[in-house]
């Protein structure tokens, strides 16, 4: 993993790509975002929307908008609804597994359904996949775990591992994944953050450019540019050639070609955001949000062309993980090497 890590930048591009080319083919799958609430107990050091931030512009979307937007959504042609929030205490997972049963009715089951709501109880993921929920996305941050306690509030990496578990435990695909130019990150921790998303064998994983915050502890840490998250892309390629992972917003954010550099360098999907305009930009995790005037289904027509600059297609297809693709061998659907 460290020679690969060590390649000149255009080796290692051209390799991941390669790799995407012989697993996923061209095609950029579409996942339609709905930042549904920006409340969070948790208290990430690095998080705009982090507890103790008080300038946030705080709002919960209710229901009906929630499965309006689904609707117009599917209507559009999305195969797959991403809902993701803070860990807010209003959203508990039997909230949740309602809004799932809801939009699996709405879409007669054919959208996949993934939730990003923090870390629930075990049988809270269960539940969700009971109730017509698909996958869950829990990225691990870091793999330090020294730096994953100290950036998260005290919360170790083992909890958020077990969580990992616990999600692939209640038969829901597991998304995962870290960000790339924290403070007191090391060569080491970036290599073992491809190392340990490989050992979790995780389905879907996304990797974003760390941009400071300034309404947070970690507001005045340096600006780290795109390379290490491009080359971090790559390696997660290569390691999971199975995986779906996104071009990510923070990505496009950092630079104007952010997640076409993420796509050129393994990524495979984009996730237009379908959050209403006045909230959207209330979900700050980071400063510099793209995308934050315009509707999301405004933006497809410009992200189709973005991506056939660049010799790829937008697809509107599920995407499933790998391992629900294609019979499962021995050794498993994303144990072979590029
Ligand atoms: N910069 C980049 N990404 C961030 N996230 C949270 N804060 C930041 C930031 N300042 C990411 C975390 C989280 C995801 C929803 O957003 O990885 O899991
Ligand atoms: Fe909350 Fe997630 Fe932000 Fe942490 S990273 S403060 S858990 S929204």
């Amino acid at each position: 993993m460290k020679d690969l890590w060590s390649l000149p930048l255009p080796e290692l591009i051209a390799r991941a790509r390669t790799c995407t080319d012989q697993w996923q083919g061209k095609k950029v799958f579409l996942r339609g975002l709905i930042e549904v609430t920006n409340y969070c107990v948790q208290n990430c050091l690095y998080c705009g929307i982090r507890r103790d931030n008080q300038k946030v512009m705080r709002y919960r979307m209710d229901e009906e908008q929630i499965l309006s937007l689904v609707r117009e959504g599917f209507q559009r042609g999305f195969r797959t609804f991403v809902l993701q929030g803070g860990e807010d205490p209003e959203f508990p997972p039997i909230r949740l597994a309602r809004l799932c049963k809801k939009i699996y009715s709405l879409t007669r089951g054919e959208a996949a359904i993934t939730l990003s709501f923090g870390i629930l109880p075990r049988s809270g993921y269960r539940l969700l996949s009971l109730e017509g929920a698909t996958r869950y996305l829990l990225r691990f941050e870091t793999s330090d775990p020294i730096l994953h306690k100290r950036l998260r509030n005290g919360i170790p990496l083992s909890r958020r591992l077990q969580a990992l578990e616990d999600i692939r435990w209640a038969g829901l695909e597991v998304g995962s994944g870290f960000m790339v130019g924290l403070p007191g990150e090391t060569e080491e921790t970036r290599i073992g953050n491809v190392l340990l998303a490989k050992e979790l064998d995780i389905d879907m994983g996304g990797v974003g450019p760390f941009i400071p915050h300034p309404d947070t502890p970690l507001g005045d840490s340096p600006q780290v540019d795109l390379e290490p998250a491009i080359r971090s892309t790559a390696l997660l390629r290569l390691a999971l050639p199975g995986c779906n992972i996104p071009a990510t917003t923070a990505a496009g954010s950092l630079e104007p070609r952010g997640r076409e550099r993420m796509l050129e360098a393994g990524a495979n999907v984009l996730m237009p955001n379908l959050t209403p305009q006045p909230l959207k930009k209330a979900y700050s995790l980071y400063p510099g949000k793209i995308c934050v005037e315009e509707s999301g289904f405004e933006c497809i027509s410009s992200l189709s062309q973005r991506v056939a600059e660049i010799g790829l297609e937008l697809s509107w297809e599920r995407g499933d993980a790998f391992r629900k693709r294609l019979p499962a061998t021995k050794e498993g659907n994303n144990g072979s090497k590029c």
